[in-house]
């Protein structure tokens, strides 16, 4: 893995969307893999300024999300299609139909799953998976467990992860239990990773990913196995593997 520091957030988000606008002016119908959180939301900003300035074309991008709350509807204003729709789709001239998320209204967990792995299979696979990560090295919905899961699955929010995510609700009672999230074999197929830490909260999160042995009680870890991964990360998230000397 390669690990690129920068100084913060902007230019954290400056470096990623050029990452992602790189991929598509390549390969103008790539597939690319998304995520939600707060963190990409500033590389999504850069993405569409270079659209605006006619710079980016989408019209031939294909999408994937790594994951979706079980229960919730695209038109939940916390459903993760929301998400992408808002701060991205909406504004770009993506085909929408061309754009995937998880089924959240699915109730049959083993239908919902197995649909988005053969939907990942059927678009030929993901060029670039842009990732965040989670204070415990969550990736995607992959919560630190015994063993790594492979393809899409449904599972049951760690409560760190729904205290995390309680401040996107009114209440930490509305945060959804469950979710569908891509298992570690669909992100570890993506011919590329972009993963991005930023904030001293993820520091912890990044020094057992990146410098620490790979293990599924952190799931990020595995991506030291993948052969084109990217860590972007601001100086705050690298702030505890400087202090460890090891970076
Ligand atoms: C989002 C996702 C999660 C987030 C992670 C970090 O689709 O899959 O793994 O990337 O929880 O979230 P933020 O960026 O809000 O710190």
């Amino acid at each position: 893995m390669r690990i690129y520091e920068v100084k913060n957030y902007e230019e954290l988000s400056r470096k990623a969307a050029d990452m992602i606008a790189a991929q598509i002016i390549l390969k103008p119908d790539c597939v690319l893999g998304l995520a939600t959180g707060s963190t990409p939301v500033g590389a999504y900003r850069e993405l569409i300024k270079k659209y605006e300035n006619g710079e980016l074309d989408f019209s031939q991008v294909s999408s994937v999300n790594l994951d979706e709350y079980k229960g919730l509807s695209g038109e939940n204003d916390q459903s993760y299609r929301y998400f992408m729709n808002h701060n991205l789709f909406d504004h770009v001239n993506i085909d929408k139909t061309r754009t995937h998320v998880p089924n959240g209204l699915e109730p049959d967990a083993d239908k919902a799953c197995a649909d988005y792995n053969t939907l990942i299979g059927s678009m030929g696979g993901i060029d670039l998976q842009l990732l965040g990560i989670g204070g415990n090295g969550h990736i995607g919905f992959n919560e630190p467990c015994e063993e790594f899961i492979c393809d899409t699955h449904c599972v049951s929010l760690a409560q760190s992860t729904i205290e995390a995510n309680a401040r996107f609700f009114d209440s930490i009672d509305e945060v959804p239990k469950f979710a569908y999230t891509m298992g570690i074999r669909n992100i570890m197929s993506a011919k590329k990773v972009l993963l991005l830490a930023s904030g001293k909260n993820k520091a912890q999160a990044v020094y057992d990913s990146c410098f620490r042995p790979v293990t599924p009680h952190v799931p990020a870890s595995v991506l030291q196995l993948h052969p084109d991964t990217v860590i972007i990360a601001d100086s705050d998230a690298l702030s505890l593997a400087k202090e460890k000397g090891v970076f």
